[in-house]
């Protein structure tokens, strides 16, 4: 009997073995090894991508907010964590008892949106602020497809979705903590289902669960707003009294009772959503203490609830395959109990529907080839890609490219390309608030269209995700980066991990857009052992996350002799493309000195000089030589493109930078006012004279390429 059992296992493993489940028409040749295309089974991440396409609730709006700058409201006076913290939400349940706080009665800030522009006592603020926001459950419209109503609904998940909150942020729901996320710059969520308050019963069905602004992308499902926090803008005498305020809204969002009658929130019916952000810089941090921009704080980016069914698609890479023009080639990753599915692809447009079936862990890796409109700057064509699984159904709209160097050579689609780039921050158009919206993101693309470019660099960190999903549709090329800036902590262990998590997001959330072609994993960072080794590690991550895209840096040049500059930053070795900032002629002599430079590099690749330029303030005119003039600036860009011309090995240009930026670091009156003037476009948003050198320079260039 023993023998028999032992050869029946024997059989069942060999079976297996000889044709994992996952073995279906299009999917990886046997061999294969695990995670080849970056994915990597669920438990790693839980990131949810492509929330444009997803049913969501809209928290965006006016949060109430406690300003904290001792951080009264986390720990106790013995500086330990304390249980009773702001993220009850207390109410003092009668005249004797004693509660120092009260959300209600507080300021309101708009979210999305940084805090420092909003306010100006906020300006140069760092540290905590509590946000709270609360929503009852929307009641979405029973019986449409896709649409459910998740609390008490089988099948039903619900996410808390932050596009990004600069810095450190502890969440918590209805008084528990969720969870912690630290980096300003990528998104993060945090699952609800079980934190979730049921309505009361007297709430089912009232009406004032819905009203909406947004147009839904699910048709379906409506898009609701909670904004009961300002209830519109608040007249400046009524500031936080609760009741009085009335907004130019209809009157049936003011007939929801706010109620507030014990310290557990309890008596508040809605769910409350509580954040602290805290924007404090850390020498341990990334970026570090000193960064050449404005530390802006606060839930930058939209907050949303994105509700899923049990089992849903949450994360996907479909891309061509490396060096490929028409091998897709990508993998899918299930979340939820029911991992072993059918999967389905589609591509309407290009005939494609391939079928596939998902492991244990959810996940399944495929390739196969497609005839497909490639995705390029001149023709910037999008595809829709429908993925369907047995419980659920996305829709994406993706772009397909190839990107690979040879040589000094970036090629496009196979082709020579040169990146005629710009590199820009995540300053909101004539504004000094951060960037955050669609419209930020076509005015600043438009404008860098409109200087004839191709490319631009994003710096120094992600930005929101309208920049590359705009970038996709008008046909930008993009480099994306994490804040491993200037001088971090090369051995700190949590560093490295931070920076990491940092760069996982980043390319989590971008991976599947076809104008990103450049992940950079630092900016001017200085030569050494221990930051070679730290960003080796992160080029290994960058690398094993997404094996389609280019990588590199921004580095600096040395000089084999008085106007000699060398690329040859060690670290030159690990990356596909070497960039390279230079401020010959500011911060480096004067601009006739590019006259003087030939470059030269050790290494048989693409270089781009990722930085170049000098400041001028806008309007102010004088001669060439006069500092801060846009003559000044003009006459330095016609210089640096002179001695940019005679780099053979150059393979793109962006300079630093398309509008003017705040920074702390810029404090001369009357020029900067906290103003980094180096931008080609000023924070009025007037072109300066170096604008249209720029603009000229890359349509010669464009001549050249036709
Ligand atoms: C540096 C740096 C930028 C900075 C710029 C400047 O090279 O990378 O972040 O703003 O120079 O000095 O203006």
């Amino acid at each position: 009997m023993k023998v028999v059992k032992l050869s029946f296992v024997l059989i069942l493993f060999f079976a297996i073995n000889a044709y994992p489940l996952s073995t279906v028409p299009g999917t990886l040749p046997k061999g294969t090894p695990y995670g080849a295309y970056g994915g990597r089974p669920m438990a790693e991440r839980n990131l949810i991508i492509n929330v444009d396409h997803r049913p969501t609730v809209s928290l965006n709006g006016k949060w109430r907010v406690i300003i904290d700058p001792y951080e009264n409201g986390y720990y106790d006076y013995r500086y330990l964590p304390s249980k009773n913290g702001y993220f009850k939400n207390a109410k003092a349940r009668n005249k004797t008892e004693l509660v120092e706080y009260d959300f209600d009665k507080s300021g309101v800030l708009n979210v999305p949106g940084d805090w420092n522009s909003q306010q100006d006592k906020l300006f140069f603020y760092e540290g905590t602020i509590w946000y709270k926001k609360s929503f009852p459950l929307p009641r979405l419209a029973s019986g449409d497809a896709g649409a459910s109503d998740y609390q008490g609904k089988p099948n039903t998940r619900v996410f808390v979705y932050f596009g990004a909150a600069n810095y450190h942020s502890i969440v918590y729901l209805n008084g528990q903590k969720l969870g912690e996320h630290t980096g300003g710059f990528t998104p993060f969520n945090f699952e609800i289902t079980r934190h979730v308050r049921e309505p009361r019963p007297s709430q089912e069905g009232s009406p004032s669960a819905v009203s909406s602004g947004r147009t839904n992308r699910v048709s379906s499902i409506p898009t609701v707003h909670f904004d009961n926090e300002g209830r519109g803008e608040p007249r400046p005498s009524q500031e936080g009294s609760p009741s009085a305020v009335s907004s130019g809204r209809t009157n049936r969002v003011s007939s929801i009772p706010t109620v507030h009658f014990d310290n557990e929130g309890r008596g508040e019916k809605d769910n409350f959503l509580i954040v602290k952000v805290d924007n404090k810089r850390l020498r341990e941090g990334v970026p570090t203490l000193n960064t050449d921009w404005w530390n802006y704080g606060g839930l930058t980016r939209r907050v949303e609830l994105i509700e899923v069914p049990e089992t849903f698609i949450r994360d996907y890479f479909i891309q061509l395959k490396k060096g490929s023009l028409k091998t897709i080639a990508g993998w899918i990753q299930l979340d939820g109990k029911q991992t072993s599915q059918t999967i389905t692809v589609e591509i309407p447009e290009a005939n494609v529907k391939q079928t596939f079936n998902t492991n244990d862990d959810g996940y399944v890796e495929f390739e196969f080839d497609a005839e497909l409109q490639l995705w390029s700057p001149e023709n910037p064509k999008l595809y829709d890609v429908i993925i369907k699984s047995q419980t659920d159904s996305l829709t994406d709209s993706i772009g397909f490219r190839s990107v690979k160097t040879e040589g000094t050579k970036i090629l496009l689609n196979g082709k020579p390309i040169f990146l005629r780039g710009i590199c820009i921050h995540e300053q909101a158009p004539k504004s000094k608030a951060r960037a955050y919206s669609k419209e930020h993101a076509e005015t600043l693309l438009g404008w860098a269209k409109e200087m004839n470019c191709n490319f631009v660099r994003l710096a120094h960190y992600p930005h929101n995700e309208y920049m590359p999903r705009t970038a996709d549709r008008l046909g930008m090329l993009v480099w994306s980066e994490i804040p491993v800036y200037w001088t971090i902590l090369w051995e700190n262990e949590s560093t490295l991990k931070n920076a990491l998590s940092q760069l996982t997001e980043m390319i989590t959330r971008d991976k599947n857009r076809a104008s990103v072609i450049l992940w950079s994993v630092a900016n001017e960072t200085p030569v050494g052992d221990a930051r070679n080794e730290f960003l080796k590690t992160l080029v290994e991550r960058a690398k094993s996350l997404d094996p389609t895209r280019l990588i590199t840096a921004a580095m600096e040049k040395s000089s084999e002799g008085r106007n000699k500059p060398v690329i040859n930053d060690p670290f030159g070795q690990y990356v596909d493309v070497l960039g390279c900032n230079e401020y010959i002629g500011w911060y480096e002599g004067l601009p006739d000195r590019c006259d003087l430079y030939t470059w030269k590099t050790i290494y048989n690749k693409p270089v781009i000089i990722s930085e170049f330029g000098g400041g001028a303030l806008g309007g102010f005119h004088a001669d060439k030589d006069t500092r801060w003039s846009e003559e000044y600036q003009e006459y330095l860009y016609e210089k640096q493109i002179k001695m940019l011309e005679k780099i053979p090995f150059l393979a793109g240009t962006s300079p630093w930078i398309l509008t003017d930026f705040m920074s702390p670091r810029r404090p001369l009156p009357r020029i900067q006012d906290y103003w980094n003037r180096k931008g080609l476009i000023s924070d009025k948003g007037k072109k300066k004279k170096a604008f249209y050198v720029m603009q000229r320079f890359y349509e010669k260039h464009k001549q050249n390429e036709q």
